[in-house]
């Protein structure tokens, strides 16, 4: 039986990508990147997560340094999402209370005051686990309410997560993208703010500021790469659902660093493909990615891109690369069983995935021509973002413990046959 190949991927057919900023400029217009910090450094409990670096096996993959942004404690939450989904909150009541850009305090903003000057207000979501977890989260902490969709396929481990900050959650039919789609209709009745990562026609204010929120996790980075004595990171490898998260980092080193910007790798389970799809569809405009997006990675089953993210990538992105679900168990292996003096990194189906195809990329002949159109290799200093740690104990275990998802026999790494 032929099993899939670990490895698809299609270079940005754009002609004119890299060129164009309208995009760069919306989402990222100047003065983003440090308000986004300043908020996030007033929050109780704040610190930055830290940056790994996997010596040994950039040696044994060929590179010449591998760093590993570990998002996996982040704020007690076990991913980077709340970055966003707190950022969105506060620039929407700042806004609310007619205060914009006036530096308007965490503690400001969680004072009985300000609370009673707000009202009641729910904010409600759709999520795969991770964001509604952090939108929970920052309601409860403005003494505010939440309303967070999940669909049914969603883990009981990922939904007490989300019931444990206080959000109501309903479990609703379908995919992640009909759980987008309820929300709205429903927020639309009941009177609730929606706080989406995806955007839609009419709805991109939120979005843009959840972009904006991610941007926290690339600054403490290059912070934290300076310490190291590197400028940036030659490439990067990030992983994509509805693609904000990819869309926020390629637009962080292009504001940084223009056509000097890392190489970009945006990586997608195959079975949830949609930005691929877009790219390989060459004309622009975002596609959906049909069927039932069965994939481990639950944060990345997205079948369909979020437009501010799609027109951003289209305009900036180098590499669009989709992978099966064994590729996401290998990195989560390798990222908890690391070699001697690398450290540990714990890391979920969606933070991982970037990780294995970086391994396939290095040491498989499917990974070849990629390899060398990237131009990988000893110089090389490739960044990775661990988006999440173990969100789901269960599955985590059957991967790390009993080895589902295991590499295919005609995928496993050549040296060990020898
Ligand atoms: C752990 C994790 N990584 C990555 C992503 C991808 O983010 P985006 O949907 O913005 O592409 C998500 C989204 O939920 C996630 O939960």
């Amino acid at each position: 039986m032929t099993t899939e190949a670990p490895l698809q991927w299609a270079a940005n057919p754009n002609p004119e990508s890299g060129e164009r900023t309208a995009s760069l400029d919306a989402i990222l217009p100047a003065g983003a990147l440090q308000s986004a910090r300043a908020f996030h450094r007033q929050i109780p409990g704040y610190r930055y997560s830290p940056l790994k670096s996997l010596t040994g096996l950039a040696a044994m993959l060929g590179l010449g340094g591998l760093w590993v942004k570990d998002e996996a404690q982040r704020l007690s939450l076990s991913s980077f999402k709340v970055l966003g989904g707190s950022f969105a909150i506060y620039k929407f009541l700042e806004k609310r209370l007619g205060r914009e850009n006036q530096g308007l305090t965490f503690a400001e903003l969680t004072s009985p005051e300000v609370r009673e000057q707000l009202g009641e207000i729910t904010f409600a979501t759709a999520t795969d686990g991770n964001h509604g977890r952090g939108v929970a989260w920052a309601a409860t902490k403005l003494r505010q309410r939440s309303v967070v969709y999940v669909h049914s396929k969603t883990s009981t481990a990922r939904v007490k997560a989300i019931e444990s900050h206080g959000a109501r959650v309903e479990v609703i039919d379908g995919t992640y993208d009909d759980a987008v789609r309820k929300v709205e209709r429903d927020a639309r009745k009941n009177g609730w703010q929606v706080i989406s990562d995806t955007s839609w026609d009419g709805y991109e204010e939120i979005p843009t500021w959840i972009m904006q929120g991610y941007t926290t996790a690339f600054s403490e980075a290059q912070e934290q790469l300076a310490a190291q004595g590197l400028v940036k990171p030659s490439h990067v490898f990030i992983q994509a659902g509805v693609g904000a998260l990819a869309a926020s980092c390629v637009g962080f080193y292009h504001r940084l660093f223009g056509d000097d910007a890392p190489i970009s790798v945006v990586v997608e389970p195959s079975r949830a493909a949609c930005l691929l799809e877009s790219a390989r569809a060459g004309d622009g405009q975002a596609r959906h990615f049909p069927g039932d997006l069965d994939t481990i990675m639950a944060g990345l089953a997205c079948g369909d891109p979020s437009p501010l993210a799609w027109e951003l990538l289209w305009e900036r992105a180098d590499v669009f690369a989709a992978v099966p679900d064994y590729v996401a168990a290998k990195g989560m292996r390798v990222f908890g069983v690391p070699l001697d003096g690398d450290p540990v990194v714990i890391s979920g189906e969606s933070g991982a995935v970037t990780l294995g195809a970086l391994m396939f990329v290095m040491e498989s002949p499917e990974g070849d021509d990629l390899r060398k159109h990237l131009g990988l290799n000893r110089e090389s200093q490739v960044l990775l973002l661990n988006s999440e740690g173990n969100t789901d104990p269960d599955y985590f275990r059957r991967v790390t413990w009993e080895g589902v998802n295991a590499v295919p026999e005609e995928h496993r790494y050549r040296a060990l046959e020898s």
